[in-house]
């Protein structure tokens, strides 16, 4: 595996393969990887000729200035835990690389960025999501990209990014890892004391009372959020959202009469946490059931 700092050098790298016909593959990530980070390489080493991880802390997506100070680095480690899983370049850039002086381009989405992490973010979360991985798409060219289902919300950004934008790139969204108690894998999860660590799980176990309760027959949303609510208050979560949304829109459903979404976000002390969870009715939850018993998600 090669270690990339500039566009220049990325672009002569990917030149050959692409002249070739290589199938590229693009993980965007901001690094301090766990195993969520490394089942999107997998699976991109799986589908394509040339690997590409960017690894990138993009500040202009982050909305707190602790947050991107306290955000964990480790580029040495990141590099033999992306070169195990088989990348072939990893691309990191310096922030003056991606922004240098007189940067002013943004780019900006409509209503899907507005709800849930847009309105708890602001505006200039996903604009900065949105303009950096516009930015990635255009260095990197890749036929395809690898988004987790972790950042539900971001990955369907994304979806409309590339719609809208006529960007030609395949997007797949990957299932997300869990830690053995259910905890999604993140990377502030680090910030995370025992305590809170144990506090945490009440994330994954509130949006499993949902999806029960949907399996159960109860479609309410007002019965299904209070009842995860419920779950969140007794682990003493600070919670900003708990909401039952449309898988397309991100809009609040008041009624579940199709696939929707379960989505969470949450402080534990100083640290805010997201995960989520599709909600089946009954003709498909017992296909789900089975998904999730195996680890699948
Ligand atoms: P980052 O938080 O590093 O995440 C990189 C990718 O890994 C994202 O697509 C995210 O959804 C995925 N991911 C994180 N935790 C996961 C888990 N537990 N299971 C499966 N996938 C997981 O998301 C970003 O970086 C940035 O916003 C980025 C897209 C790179 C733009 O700066």
């Amino acid at each position: 595996m090669r270690t990339l700092r500039t566009i220049a050098e990325l672009r002569a790298a990917l030149a050959q393969p692409r002249r070739e016909g290589s199938r590229i593959g693009l993980v965007p990530t901001m690094g301090a990887f766990h195993e969520g980070h490394l089942s999107l390489m997998r699976r991109a080493r799986e589908d394509n000729d040339v690997v590409v991880v960017s690894l990138f802390v993009n500040p202009t997506q982050f909305n707190e200035g602790n947050d991107l100070a306290a955000y964990p680095r480790d580029e040495n480690r990141d590099a033999l835990l992306a070169s195990d899983a088989g990348v072939d370049y990893l691309f990191a850039p310096a922030v003056e690389e991606i922004y240098p002086p007189g940067f002013t381009a943004s780019v900006s989405l409509g209503a899907i960025t507005e709800v849930l992490e847009g309105a708890q973010r602001g505006r200039a979360h996903f604009e900065g999501v949105a303009t950096v991985v516009t930015k990635l798409f255009n260095m990197v060219a890749p036929q395809v990209a690898y988004f987790g289902q972790k950042d539900a919300q971001q990955a369907r950004v994304i979806k409309q990014l590339v719609h809208d934008l006529d960007m030609q790139v395949q997007i797949e969204v990957c299932p997300i890892v869990r830690e053995p108690d259910g905890l999604a894998m993140s990377s502030r999860n680090v910030h995370l004391s025992p305590a809170e660590r144990e506090q945490a799980t009440a994330l994954s176990r509130a949006l499993r009372v949902a999806s029960d309760l949907v399996e159960a027959g109860e479609y309410e949303s007002d019965a299904i959020t209070a009842a995860a609510r419920n779950e969140l208050d007794s682990a003493n979560l600070d919670t900003e959202y708990f909401e039952i949304v449309d898988l397309e829109t991100f809009a609040p459903i008041t009624t579940i009469d199709g696939p929707a979404l379960a989505v969470v976000a949450a402080r534990v002390g100083s640290t805010r946490l997201i995960d989520n969870q599709q909600l089946s009715t009954k003709s498909v939850a017992g296909q789900y059931a089975g998904a999730v018993a195996a680890g699948s998600n």
